[in-house]
C-alpha cells in the first residue's frame, strides 16, 4: 500500500521537491519514504491538565522512530476546561474542526492523538474519525491525590462540596481559600471520575487506546512506557491500514456504554459518544445508553458519588478489571487497536482492592447507567445519572421554581423571599446548546441558601444544560429540544407541578393548558445572540445534544483523500 504522504512527497517533479526541501531540515533522504506520523498535541500552559503531554509527545516520538516512523509534532487547539470561557464545549466542535482540517491538508499517514482535559479527547476523536486515518489516543492521566487536613481531596467535586459548606456556614472562608492549593497535587487532569477520567476510560472502552492505558497516573513513568509504545504501534497500524472507520462499529460503542454505565461516568460522555458514533456514520442514539447501560452494575466507588479517587482506581486494577467484572455484557467482536478483540486483553486482570473496585457480585448498585426520560417536558430525551442522585428523589412530584436564564438564576436563588421549599423542583433554562451557546455545565444548580441552612443538600434540578462530571445530586439535564430551539421547558411556569418518574423513565408537567402555552418572553430575550466569529457559526449550525452537539455541517466523513494540488 501507498503511503498518503507520498501526495506530497514522491516523484521529481517541482511539487515534491518544495515538499521535501521545506521538511529536509537535517533528516535523512530515507525520511520521506517512511510513515509521518503527527504527534496532535493539546499541550498547552492554559490547559494546565494537558501541560505535561510535550514530555509524553516525546516518548511517542522515540517509538515512532524506533518502528521506522517519522514522528510530527503537530500543536492543535487545546480547550482548558477552568479557564476557557464561557465554556470549553463552545469550542469541542472547533477543535475537533480544526484538527481534522490540518490533519487532511498535511502530509500525515498516521496520528497519535494526546488529550487529557474533557473535551481534549473527544475532539481529537471527533477529528480522526472524519479524517479516517490510523489513529491511536494516548491519554494524559489523572493527577496524583491531594490532601487536605489529613483529607483526600477530589478535585472538581470538593470545590462543589467545600463552597457549599462556606455558603451553608460550616466552613470558614479562610479554611476554604487554604484548600486552594492543596487540590492540585501534580500534573495531570482532575482525579475524579469527571468528564476527563471518564472519557480516557471510555475511548480505551472503544477500542482507540492501547488496552490496560486509560487511567494511569500522569506522573506514573509506566504512562511515558505506553507512549512509547503507541508510538510504535502506530506505524504497525499504517502498514496494516487500520483506520477507524474499518473497526469502529456499533459494537465497540455497546461497549463504551457499557464502561461509562460500571464506572459510574459523566453524562458529558453521552453527548462526545453520540458525536463520535456521528462522524463514523454509526448508528447510536440516546435510547442505546438506556437499553445497553441502565441495567449494568456501578462497579467503582470513587467521588463525585463514590469516596476514591483515580489514584486509587488505577491501583485497584484499573479499567480492564472492571470490564473482566462485566465480560458477558460486552461484545466480543469489538476490536481494539491493537486488532484484537477488547476481551482477549481480560484473561489477566484482577481486582487488587475490592473497596475501590466491586466485584460483580457485590456491586454499589446493581443497576448504575444513565438513564434516558421523555415525557411532555422532554420528547426527544433527557438524561439522569440514577448513581449520583439522591435516592429518595427519583420518585418525586414538586412544583417547578424556574429561572430563565443563569443570570436570573443568580439574581434571585439566594432571595428570601423566593418561594421554595425543599420538595421544590429548580426549573433553568436557555442552557442548551443554542441557548447558551456550548450548553454549559450548570445543570447541578447550587441550591437556595436558606434551605441549605436548613440542612437541604439535594433537590430535583431540571435543565438543558450539561453537568460537570465532577458534579452530583438529582439533576435531569440535557432536555432535549432545548428551550432556544422551541422545546416545551420553555414553556413551564412557575407552580407547575413537575412530575420526575425515573423507574418509568418519565419527566412530565402536570398542567392541562401545558403546551399550548406561548414561550416565555423574558426568556426569549436572554437567548445568546452573537453577530460574529465562531460562536455566530456555532448557533446557525449546532445540533441538540440528542444526537451529540455536534455541527450540521461536520457529521459524518470526508476521508483523507488529497484532491487539489497548491504549487
Ligand atoms: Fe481539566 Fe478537570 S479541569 S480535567
Amino acid at each position: 500500500m501507498g503511503l498518503r504522504s507520498e501526495h506530497w512527497y514522491a516523484g521529481d517533479d517541482r511539487n515534491a521537491y518544495i515538499h521535501r526541501a521545506w521538511m529536509r531540515r537535517g533528516t535523512p533522504d530515507d525520511a520521506f519514504t517512511r510513515p509521518q506520523i503527527a504527534i496532535a498535541n493539546t499541550a498547552s500552559d492554559l490547559t494546565p491538565c494537558n501541560a505535561h503531554l510535550n514530555e509524553v509527545a516525546a516518548s511517542v516520538s522515540n517509538g515512532v522512530y524506533e518502528a521506522g516512523g517519522v514522528p510530527l509534532n503537530l500543536p492543535v487547539v487545546s480547550l482548558g476546561e477552568t479557564n476557557v470561557r464561557p465554556t470549553a464545549m463552545l469550542w469541542r466542535n472547533m477543535a475537533a474542526m480544526a484538527a481534522e482540517e490540518m490533519l487532511r491538508a498535511n502530509p500525515v499517514d498516521g496520528v497519535v492523538l494526546l488529550g487529557g482535559c474533557d473535551k481534549t479527547i473527544p475532539a481529537l476523536l471527533m477529528a480522526a474519525a472524519s479524517v479516517d486515518i490510523p489513529a491511536v489516543v494516548v491519554p494524559g492521566g489523572p493527577m496524583l491525590t491531594g490532601t487536605f487536613r489529613g483529607v483526600p481531596l477530589g478535585c472538581g467535586t470538593d470545590v462543589w462540596r467545600l463552597s457549599e459548606e462556606v455558603r451553608a456556614g460550616t466552613l470558614s472562608q479562610d479554611a476554604f481559600a487554604k484548600s486552594e492549593s492543596a487540590m492540585i497535587r501534580s500534573r495531570g487532569h482532575c482525579n475524579t471520575m469527571g468528564t476527563a477520567s471518564t472519557m480516557a476510560l471510555v475511548a480505551e472502552a472503544l477500542g482507540t487506546i492501547i488496552p490496560g492505558v486509560a487511567g494511569t497516573p500522569a506522573p506514573d513513568s509506566r504512562l511515558l512506557e505506553a507512549s512509547h509504545g503507541t508510538g510504535k504501534l502506530i506505524v504497525e497500524l499504517i502498514e496494516k491500514d487500520r483506520r477507524p472507520s474499518t473497526f469502529l462499529t456499533k459494537a465497540n460503542f455497546h461497549n463504551a456504554i457499557v464502561a461509562l454505565a460500571a464506572i459510574g461516568g459523566s453524562t458529558n460522555a453521552v453527548v462526545h459518544l453520540l458525536a463520535i458514533a456521528g462522524r463514523l456514520g454509526v448508528d447510536l442514539t440516546l435510547d442505546d445508553f438506556d437499553r445497553i447501560g441502565s441495567g449494568v452494575p456501578l462497579l467503582v466507588d470513587l467521588q463525585p458519588a463514590g469516596r476514591f479517587l483515580m489514584e486509587d482506581f488505577h491501583r485497584a486494577g484499573g479499567l480492564l478489571a472492571v470490564l473482566r467484572e462485566v465480560r458477558d455484557l460486552l461484545d466480543p467482536e469489538a476490536l481494539s487497536v491493537t486488532g484484537n478483540p477488547l476481551v482477549d486483553h481480560l484473561d489477566d486482570a484482577p481486582i487488587w482492592d475490592p473497596e475501590v473496585i466491586r466485584s460483580r457480585t457485590e456491586p454499589i448498585i446493581a443497576e448504575g447507567g444513565i438513564a434516558v426520560l421523555r415525557g411532555n417536558l422532554a420528547p426527544r430525551g433527557a438524561l439522569i445519572k440514577p448513581a449520583a442522585a439522591s435516592p429518595n428523589l427519583l420518585q418525586h412530584r414538586g412544583k417547578a421554581v424556574v429561572f430563565d436564564s443563569i443570570e436570573d438564576f443568580h439574581a434571585r436563588i439566594d432571595d428570601p423571599d423566593l418561594d421554595v421549599d425543599a420538595d421544590s423542583v429548580l426549573v433553568l433554562r436557555g442552557c442548551g446548546p443554542r441557548g447558551y451557546p456550548g450548553m454549559p455545565e450548570v445543570s447541578n444548580m447550587p441550591l437556595p441558601k436558606k434551605l441549605l441552612e436548613q440542612g437541604v443538600r439535594d433537590m430535583v434540578r431540571i435543565c438543558d444544560g450539561r453537568m460537570s462530571g465532577t458534579a452530583y445530586g438529582t439533576v435531569v439535564l440535557h432536555v432535549a429540544p432545548e428551550a432556544a430551539a422551541g422545546g416545551p421547558l420553555g414553556l413551564v411556569r412557575t407552580g407547575d407541578v413537575i412530575v420526575l418518574d425515573v423507574e418509568n423513565r418519565r419527566i412530565d408537567v402536570e398542567a392541562p393548558d401545558f403546551l399550548s402555552r406561548a414561550p416565555s418572553e423574558a426568556m426569549s430575550k436572554a437567548f445568546a445572540t452573537p453577530s460574529r466569529g465562531w460562536e455566530r457559526l456555532y448557533i446557525d449550525h449546532v445540533l441538540g445534544a440528542d444526537t451529540g452537539a455536534d455541527l450540521d455541517f461536520l457529521v459524518g466523513s470526508s476521508g483523507s483523500e488529497v484532491t487539489r494540488e497548491s504549487h
